[in-house]
């Protein structure tokens, strides 16, 4: 029976854990660093999940046969890289194909290189060249996002000229994200629906995962700041079989083709943000991983033994598993705490109010357990609650069922997951 260790700390890695241990194959589940949520199924570490050297000690003492990297962070700091060179089986991309994570000029220059429809961007690194941009484009055509990993808080939809100069200058003179912000990509605004489509591959063979939707927005119906993600929901209704075929073909098989003759290995998930215009679909963003809570809605809906999944991808057998999906849906409700997405309110307590029922999948975003057996709050994003149904109206009112279980103070959560059938709605 095998151990394997699943690195992260939120609902994705929880999501991950889940799966992975309906796996007959797999004995023990380690989780670094994890939360209240993976210490219920699996082993929490208390190893970060950036700490490179804390993460290889515990590898090799515990004789880990399996690494499992859910964030970006470790991926582009070279953890695969690390675990590879020490002959570690590992899950993920290496450090140079996981750049397109982490600096998004990097993953638009690689997408324009090798053929791939994305908005038309200009980079900048001081305030004065964003005003000339700006002198020629009008405000609201145009979205700024930070060029580094921002975790969610990077991208921004500007509301007129002064709100547009206040988010430029707080990124490239007052540093509010950091390294992040002194890079800012200036995109052309996409009118159209949104969907993300996450692809398992093992640099040859893509197998795609059903398309999903994340609610960006922290409001209903598309209001308020951007985030990290407030819910998901898998399938997308908006997405037939050809136009899935479609994304593949013109946005994931380039960019994945780019990431190889770029002189990188990738085995692991290829996940893209597409708008589907008038033109056609156009690629959004570029990442290298699960998304969150991407995950949450897509991992329940495999049938397929995720260990299986993820052998054939270290392996190069993809092409030949029959990785095998439910037909049913899956919607995920984010509770996140009142200052989400601008600061996280640690600390606060998270009650029941009632049972959450059996057929609610509780994954823990942001959680600890105290030594008194109190659950608190530890991030912005708190709790997705989970379900699947025959249909997505099904599925979010038995999430919606377990969301009226659970509170914290200040709890925030969108009432329309799931239930929308087009962003425009
Ligand atoms: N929800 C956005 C992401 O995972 O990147």
């Amino acid at each position: 029976m095998l151990h394997v260790l699943v690195v992260g700390g939120g609902g994705r890695e929880h999501a991950l854990a889940w799966k992975l241990a309906q796996s007959p194959r797999i004995g023990r589940i380690s989780v670094a660093p994890g939360n209240a949520g993976t210490a219920q199924i699996a082993h929490n570490v208390d190893v970060d999940a950036t700490d490179i050297v804390g993460l290889m000690a515990f590898a090799e003492s515990a004789r880990v046969d399996l690494t499992v990297v859910g964030p970006e962070e470790p991926l582009a700091r070279g953890l695969v890289d690390q675990f590879a060179a020490a002959g570690m089986r590992i899950f993920g991309p290496r450090r140079q194909a996981a750049l397109s994570e982490t600096s998004k000029s990097f993953a638009k220059r690689l997408m324009i290189d090798h053929g791939v429809p994305t908005p038309r961007y200009e980079v900048v690194t001081n305030l004065d060249d964003a005003r000339e941009f700006l002198l020629t484009h009008p405000v609201d055509s145009i979205v700024i996002k930070a060029d580094g990993l921002a975790r969610g808080k990077g991208v921004f939809l500007p509301q007129g000229e002064t709100d547009a100069e206040g988010i430029l200058r707080s990124l490239l003179e007052r540093d509010a994200l950091g390294e992040a912000g002194r890079r800012v990509i200036l995109e052309e605004r996409l009118h159209g629906d949104e969907l993300s489509l996450m692809a398992f591959t093992d640099g040859h063979a893509l197998k795609l995962m059903p398309p999903l939707r994340e609610y960006k927005r922290l409001r209903e119906r598309g209001i308020g700041p951007n985030t990290g993600g407030m819910g998901a929901h898998a399938p997308a209704p908006a997405v037939s079989r050809e136009m899935a075929l479609r994304i593949s073909r013109e946005i994931i098989e380039p960019a994945l083709d780019g990431l190889q003759t770029d002189g990188c290995c990738f085995a692991g998930v290829v996940y893209v943000d597409v708008v589907l215009t008038a033109e056609g679909p156009q690629a959004l963003e570029l990442n290298a991983r699960f998304g969150d809570p991407g995950a949450q809605v897509v991992l329940p809906l495999l049938e397929t033994d995720l260990l299986d999944v993820i052998d054939a991808c270290i392996d190069g057998t993809l092409d030949a598993l029959d990785v095998r999906w439910s037909r049913s849906a899956a919607v995920s409700v984010v509770l996140a705490t009142a200052g989400y997405p601008e600061h996280s309110d640690p600390g606060l307590a998270v009650t029941t109010r009632c049972d959450v029922p059996d057929d609610v999948l509780v994954f823990h975003a942001g959680t600890r357990r105290l030594d008194n057996g109190a659950l608190i709050t530890t991030g912005g994003r708190v709790l997705d609650m989970t379900a699947v149904g025959p249909d997505l109206t099904a599925a979010a009112h038995r999430a919606y069922r377990g969301v009226d279980c659970v509170e914290f103070d200040g709890m925030q959560y969108r009432r329309d997951i799931g239930l929308l059938r087009s962003q425009w709605e």
